[in-house]
């Protein structure tokens, strides 16, 4: 089967007042149809980056990015995405807000198809009586809620989350974590989530890849078999606690604090 996303050999440099900052050097990333992709690395070695080569939003210098059997060379609509601040529209109430991107990508619902979708993900993840408020009247938790479901409510061919439950307290995270396996079940997507929280990423992950420090190469590649449905549990079994040591081993090779050559 071929991967829904596949990032083959990517190396890209920023051109910097500096002189160019090589940023990706060497990523391999591929997630299969259904896939959920939890990708952790240090701080500034080309997460976002990579978010931004697989929306579309930019080229890489060397290497390619394929999304459905297609070359990505362009913006793509059919990419959904969520980030650490969601950017809502303070003049927009929630259901207007869920509904944007159905009034941009072509063939979008209109009407009260529109309506009806955004409000059948609102009721997904617990918001189906605030549709009439506006984002100020959230909190940061249900504001994220809401921004997830428009980044799906054009159902995507791909979902990109870029830490978007970094600035949310423990128990919302947790919370969150909870609504995504419930929104994967019952809206399934491909997804690449970016993280640097290790736990979330083994909990929502069906694989963990690691990039190394800047300039990012793919360093380390772990596949978790989900169970159905999935509990936050399963985060204080042995198993768990054997994964994130070997995340947490990994890391600390990419931030140069471990040896190298106990990379795999
Ligand atoms: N448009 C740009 N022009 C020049 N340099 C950039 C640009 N965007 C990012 N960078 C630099 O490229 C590096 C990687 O940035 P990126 O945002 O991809 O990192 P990241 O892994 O997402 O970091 P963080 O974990 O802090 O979010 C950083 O050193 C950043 O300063
Ligand atoms: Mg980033």
């Amino acid at each position: 089967m071929t991967a829904l996303i596949d990032i083959k050999g990517v190396r890209h440099a920023y051109a910097t007042a500096a002189g160019p900052l090589p940023v990706l050097d060497g990523l391999e990333v591929s997630v299969e149809e259904g896939g959920f992709c939890a990708v952790v690395g240090p701080s500034g070695c080309g997460k976002s980056t990579l978010t931004r080569l697989v929306a579309g939003l930019m080229h890489p210098d060397e290497g390619e990015v394929w999304l459905h059997g297609e070359r990505v060379r362009g913006p793509r609509s059919t990419v959904g995405m969520a980030f650490q601040n969601p950017v809502l529209l303070e003049w927009r109430s929630i259901l207007k807000n869920v509904m944007l991107p159905l009034e941009i990508v072509p063939n979008g619902l209109k009407g009260n198809a529109a309506k009806e979708r955004a409000r059948h993900l609102l009721s997904l993840v617990g918001l189906e009586d605030f549709e009439d408020k506006r984002p100020s009247e959230l909190s940061g938790g249900m504001r994220q809620r809401a921004s997830l479901c428009r980044a799906l409510v054009h159902q995507p061919e791909v979902l990109i989350l870029d830490e978007p439950f970094g600035a949310l307290d423990a128990f919302t995270r947790e919370d969150l974590w909870q609504t995504m396996h419930n929104l994967k079940e019952k809206e399934p997507f491909t997804g690449v989530l970016i993280t640097h929280d290790l736990r979330e990423a083994i909990f929502l992950g069906d694989q963990v890849v690691v990039l190394s420090g800047r300039p990012a190469r793919t360093q380390y590649v772990m596949n978790i078999a989900r169970s159905v449905p999935a509990d936050l549990e399963e985060l204080y079994t042995a198993e768990a606690a054997e994964r994130l040591n070997i995340l947490r081993h990994q890391i600390e090779i990419a931030q140069g604090r471990a040896p190298q050559e106990a990379a795999q």
